[in-house]
């Protein structure tokens, strides 16, 4: 694996490099803003669980309230409409569309994106809905969750489901936020709901979580006419801590464990046969299942936060590789994830180079800090603007170098429940007061709305 390398940065506001069409997004989900739990038909999810287990999360935080969204989602699109997104990317929440994961489905919890998806049309934003990001039925969980291959099944009915009533009206899907997240910080790591720290879980829950993905692909073209379907995964720069063997070696397992596991068989390529060795956990293959997971998608997904640099840890947890924390007077977010741009242009070359990727979007970027409203009312976010037009900036180098990317959502929309870290670091474009509720754009989102605006004059002063 290459060190990262540093590049020649791209002006943000040099707009060159931006191919036709390119979307402009602002992405969520739905646990993380919709709050309303236990409203119109919804049952617990298996963050409703953890949330609620005492010292779980920060703070004792839950998503019960979150964003209250469910309840604010015209304002969430004024928002929108005042940011001049293109696009907004947002999950459906399973366990309101099929309380129980299984069984009857509730048409008051489908009615909510109904309602939700006329509404972004009517303001002339698209919507790119995806179909899981993590809050599965607690009634699924109760009977196996992701280790159990009917989860699979029913995820690609749930999926059917909701594209039959969307399908009408709503392209591009996704079908999974993150699959690595779910299975190895879920089940492996333990920090995330279902909250279990087990490779022979972790494994299984992988699969079918891929297995899941396929069948719902699937699933949406079958209930659809031409639908885009996506992938999102969380990808990360891997980069060995020292010049030693051991640690080019961790980084190798660590790029094998974070990347090539989800990337590999989604590319008919199987499972990365050193990973399997490395689990040493056997998969419940099927005939037919690594056609499904490899079904052809029409776009992949990549989500950047930081780089990951790793140092070989042989008496630490799989994949024994630990990721070591950024130097003294590296930049670095309230969640200690160091900021270097140059990393996402590492991925989204090698997603195009090595994967032959033939469109991508930026589906998820962005950074956390302890924002405040200031004395004038104003939400002052300069770390969260220049982390933004760095990160911009790299998408035009990698555009210049090849990479068919095709759009960028910035995360968050909102501030919101950012999971085990609870509400103190905030994501959003967007402060959320929790008490009041009140929404204020901060400096960032302006930043963010003006950089569309002067791309779509530059690109309408083009097309004169
Ligand atoms: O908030 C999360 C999101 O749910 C998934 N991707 C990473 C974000 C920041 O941690």
């Amino acid at each position: 694996m290459n060190p990262l390398t540093t590049t020649e940065r791209q002006p943000v506001d040099d707009f060159s490099w931006v191919p036709d069409g390119f979307v402009w997004g602002v992405a969520t989900s739905a646990y993380q803003i919709e709050g309303a739990v236990a409203e119109d038909g919804r049952q617990p999810s298996i963050w409703d669980t953890l949330s609620h287990t005492p010292g779980r999360v920060a703070g004792g935080a839950t998503g019960d309230v979150a964003c209250d969204h469910y309840h604010r989602w015209r304002d969430d699109i004024e928002m929108m409409k005042a940011l001049g997104v293109d696009a907004y990317r947002f999950s459906v929440a399973w366990p309101r569309v099929i309380p129980d994961g299984d069984g009857p489905v509730n048409p008051a919890g489908l009615a909510f994106y109904e309602r939700l998806v006329d509404a972004l049309l009517d303001a002339g934003i698209t919507p790119y809905p995806t179909l899981y990001h993590w809050d599965l039925p607690q009634a699924l969980q109760d009977r196996g969750g992701w280790t159990a291959r009917e989860t699979a099944e029913l995820f690609a009915t749930y999926a059917a489901i909701v594209a039959g009533a969307l399908g009408d009206r709503v392209t591009n899907w996704v079908t999974l936020n993150e699959p690595r997240c779910s299975a190895w910080i879920g089940h492996l790591e333990g920090r995330h709901a279902p909250g279990i720290s087990d490779i022979r879980a972790a494994v299984p829950a992988s699969y079918h979580l891929l297995l899941g993905h396929g069948l719902a692909a699937r699933a949406i073209r079958a209930r659809t006419s031409g639908a885009q379907v996506g992938l999102v995964n969380l990808l990360s720069a891997c980069e060995p801590a020292s010049d030693r063997e051991a640690d080019i070696d961790a980084a190798a397992r660590f790029d094998g464990h974070a990347n090539r596991w989800w990337l590999d068989p989604v590319h008919g390529r199987g499972f990365p046969e050193d990973m399997l060795r490395l689990y040493g956990t056997d998969l419940p293959i099927q005939a037919g299942d690594m056609e499904t997971i490899a079904t052809p998608l029409d776009w992949l997904g990549v989500n950047y936060y930081t780089p990951s640099v790793l140092a070989d840890d042989p008496d630490g947890p799989l994949p024994y590789a630990r990721e070591v924390p950024a130097p003294d007077g590296a930049r670095r977010t309230l969640l200690d994830w160091e900021v270097r741009a140059e990393g996402l242009e590492q991925v989204l070359v090698r997603v195009a180079r090595d994967y032959g990727a033939r469109r991508l979007y930026v589906t998820e970027n962005g950074s956390a800090w302890a924002d405040t409203v200031a004395q004038d009312g104003q939400v002052h976010d300069p770390e969260r603007a220049r982390y933004l037009e760095e990160h911009l900036a790299v998408c035009g180098r990698a555009i210049q170098l090849g990479v068919p990317l095709a759009g960028y959502f910035a995360w968050s929309l909102l501030d919101n429940f950012e999971w085990a870290d609870g509400y103190e670091p905030r994501f959003g474009l967007v402060y959320v007061d929790y008490a009041t509720q009140r929404r204020v754009i901060k400096d960032s989102g302006a930043r963010y709305a003006r950089v569309i605006r002067s791309y779509r004059e530059r690109a309408g002063a083009a097309a004169r």
